[in-house]
């Protein structure tokens, strides 16, 4: 091997471990790998068509919600998917009659519960579709399994072409003792609670990934 062949060589070498170094892994993998590319292409879609889901496309998610990981396999959740307009429009009643009243009394609230005085608004964004996500109040790794079960939801459903968007706003309504009618429909079991909804549906929007901060992140070597 002669000199210019050696310094060639090293060039080759120089540009390809530079290159490993400045591509994370994560890059490599864009448009290659559907679970990847739906984990990082989902977002909270907050703007729905009316159209509805089928109840295929809902038991594809369901089964993908119930192959959640639980700690000791307990599943402490239960899950109710509500299509009912009228009851829909309850559950959106029962937040507004105590959103409005806040914002009435001054109160400052978060994210898009401030415009919750617009007419016609709706806290789950007018998705057709609302999942009740309920916790067994017993088991204390609930809300990890909730939060598991949770984003198979979210992924399995962007997986169809649908939006989703957690609303935890709604919450503190279905807890409320002065709404314990509106759970009747819902037919939780004994010792579980609603610990977040979801709505779904359809989306109406295409929005930009929020931003970030990839220094939560730190790798010990
Ligand atoms: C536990 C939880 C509760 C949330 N509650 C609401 C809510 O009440 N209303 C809403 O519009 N978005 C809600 N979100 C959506 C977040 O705002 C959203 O996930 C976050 O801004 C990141 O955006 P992305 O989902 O598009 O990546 C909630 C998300 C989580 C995980």
């Amino acid at each position: 091997m002669n000199m210019k062949q050696i310094l060639l060589m090293l060039m080759v070498v120089t540009a390809l471990v530079s290159c490993q170094d400045k591509k994370p892994a994560v890059l490599d993998t864009a448009g290659k790998n559907a679970t990847i590319e739906t984990i990082l292409t989902r977002r909270s879609i907050r703007k729905y068509t009316e159209q509805q889901v089928t109840n295929d496309q809902l038991d594809t998610i369901m089964k993908c919600a119930i192959y959640s990981p639980s700690a000791l396999n307990k599943q402490s959740w239960e899950i109710r998917v509500v299509k009912n307009p009228k009851l829909l429009e309850e559950i959106n009643n029962r937040y507004l009659a105590v959103a409005r009243a806040q914002l009435a009394s001054g109160v400052e609230l978060k994210g898009s519960a401030a415009r919750a005085a617009n007419p016609g608004f709706s806290v789950f964004h007018g998705a057709p579709t609302l999942i009740v996500l309920a916790q067994d109040t017993a088991n204390s790794y609930s809300s990890v399994d909730m939060g598991i079960l949770t984003e198979n939801i979210l992924l399995s459903a962007k997986a169809l072409g649908l939006g989703t968007c957690p609303i935890g706003s709604l919450v503190p309504t279905f807890r409320d003792p002065s709404n314990v009618d509106l759970l009747e429909p819902l037919h939780f079991s004994d010792g579980y609670r609603v610990g977040l909804t979801i709505a779904l549906g359809y989306p109406a929007e295409d929005p930009q990934p929020k931003e970030r901060y990839a220094d939560k992140v730190k790798i010990i070597e």
